[in-house]
C-alpha cells in the first residue's frame, strides 16, 4: 500500500475531501487533531474499524472513539444524551474532551469492543473537522502510532510509524495539547478513566464532583479488570528505559544525578528530561529541556515527541516527577507509563 502525505495547508488539491472520500470508500486516513494525530475510518463501518486494529497491532478488546463535527451528532450515537454530558459538551466542545455514554444500536461492535457504551468527541482542529464532513460519517480514530509507542504529535511521527500500512496521511503540522483527550465516563458517578487537556478542576466547575480511576496513576493489579480497557495495556514506550524521580525539583534533580553517574560508569547512554526550574543542576550532562514545572500543559505538549526524537542510541531517559493537579495529572499518567511505572528510590 502506497501512503499519501498531503500538506492540509498548501496542497492545491483538496486533502480533506479526498480524504473524506478514502475513508468513505472503507480506507485509512491518518489527521491533525489538537491533542494528537488520530487513525481514521468510518466508524458505521465494521469492516473498515478492523483495519484500523490491523494496521496499528491494537488488541482488538481496545475500543476507539468516535469523532463528529457537531454536536448534535451526537445524539445517533447514544441512547439519549444526558444532562451532565450537554453541559460538558457546551462548556469544552470542540475540545479535548472525550464522553463515554450508553451506545445506540447503529454502533458497531467492533468501535465498542463488544462494550455497551461508546466513546464520542469533537475535535477542535480544523482540518480534523473539515475532514470529518467530508466523510459525511463519524470518524472512528484512535491514535496513530504503532500500539504501544508514543501517540503521534507530527504527521513525520505517524510516517515512522504507518507508511505503508494507511492510504493517506493530512499533515496539519503539531499538536497543540501534545497528549490525548480527557477520557470522562458519565455512565455512573462522572469518572475520569483518563487525565488531559480538560483537567479535573475545569470538569468540576461544570458538573461537580468527578472521580479519578486508581488506574491513572497505578499499575493495574494482576488479574483486575480494567475500567477502560486500554489502561491494561502497554503504552508509550519509547526504544528505551524511562525512570522516574519524585519529590520536590531539587530532591528529584538530586536522585537523577546520582543515577545517572552510576549508569554512566556502567557504560550505559542517559539523557535528563529536565525542566526551566531544574536545568541548573544538570550542567555537564546530557539534558533537553521540555517544559516548564509551573506550566505543566508545556511538558504535556513536548512529552511523546522528546520519548521519541530522544530515545535513538539512548539506553536510559531519567524524567522528574511533578505534583499531579491541573494538567500534571494527564503529564504524571503518560510519563509513569512510558516508564511501566518505575520509580526511582530516594
Ligand atoms: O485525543 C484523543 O483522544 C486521540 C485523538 C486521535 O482523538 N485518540 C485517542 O484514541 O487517544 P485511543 O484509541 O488511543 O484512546 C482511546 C482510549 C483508550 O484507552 C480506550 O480504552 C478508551 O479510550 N475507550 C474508548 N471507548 C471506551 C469505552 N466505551 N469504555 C471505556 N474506555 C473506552
Ligand atoms: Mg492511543
Amino acid at each position: 500500500m502506497q501512503t499519501q502525505l498531503f500538506c492540509a495547508k498548501t496542497q492545491k488539491e483538496n486533502g480533506t475531501s479526498l480524504g473524506g472520500r478514502i475513508i468513505r470508500n472503507g480506507g485509512l486516513v491518518a489527521f491533525p487533531t489538537e491533542t494528537v494525530y488520530g487513525l481514521g475510518a468510518n466508524g458505521l463501518d465494521g469492516e473498515a474499524v478492523n483495519k484500523i486494529f490491523e494496521a496499528k497491532g491494537r488488541p482488538n478488546d481496545n475500543p476507539l472513539i468516535l469523532h463528529i463535527a457537531k454536536k448534535s451528532d451526537v445524539k445517533q450515537l447514544w441512547k439519549h444524551i444526558p444532562d451532565e454530558a450537554r453541559r460538558l459538551m457546551d462548556a469544552f466542545w470542540p475540545g479535548p474532551l472525550t464522553i463515554i455514554y450508553l451506545k445506540s444500536d447503529i454502533v458497531p461492535d467492533e468501535v465498542t469492543a463488544g462494550l455497551d457504551t461508546v466513546a464520542v468527541r469533537m475535535p477542535d482542529n480544523k482540518t480534523a473537522l473539515a475532514l470529518i464532513r467530508a466523510a459525511g460519517v463519524p470518524i472512528a480514530a484512535p491514535s496513530a502510532n504503532l500500539s504501544g509507542k508514543p501517540s503521534p504529535t507530527t504527521a513525520e511521527h505517524v510516517l515512522e510509524d504507518m507508511d505503508g500500512r494507511i492510504d493517506m496521511v493530512l499533515d496539519g503540522g503539531p499538536c497543540r495539547v501534545g497528549v490525548e483527550s480527557t477520557v470522562i465516563s458519565l455512565v455512573g458517578k462522572p469518572r475520569i478513566l483518563r487525565p488531559g487537556g480538560i483537567t479535573k478542576e475545569m470538569l468540576e466547575q461544570v458538573i461537580g464532583t468527578v472521580e479519578v480511576s486508581a488506574a491513572v496513576l497505578n499499575p493495574l493489579p494482576e488479574g483486575a479488570k480494567a475500567e477502560s480497557p486500554g489502561m491494561k495495556h502497554k503504552h508509550y514506550s519509547p526504544d528505551c528505559d524511562v525512570l522516574v524521580a519524585l519529590g520536590e525539583p531539587k530532591t528529584a534533580a538530586n536522585i537523577i544525578i546520582r543515577e545517572y553517574g552510576i549508569a554512566e560508569n556502567d557504560g550505559k547512554s542517559c539523557i535528563i528530561f529536565a525542566t526551566e526550574q531544574t536545568k541548573g543542576y544538570y550542567r555537564g550532562k546530557k539534558y533537553v529541556i521540555i517544559g516548564d514545572r509551573d506550566q505543566p500543559e508545556t511538558l504535556c505538549a513536548n512529552l511523546f515527541d522528546a520519548l521519541r526524537e530522544e530515545s535513538h542510541g539512548v539506553d536510559i531517559i531519567f524524567a522528574e516527577g511533578i505534583p499531579t493537579d491541573h494538567e500534571g495529572l494527564a503529564y504524571m499518567n503518560r510519563l509513569l507509563r512510558a516508564a511501566g511505572f518505575t520509580v526511582l528510590d530516594k
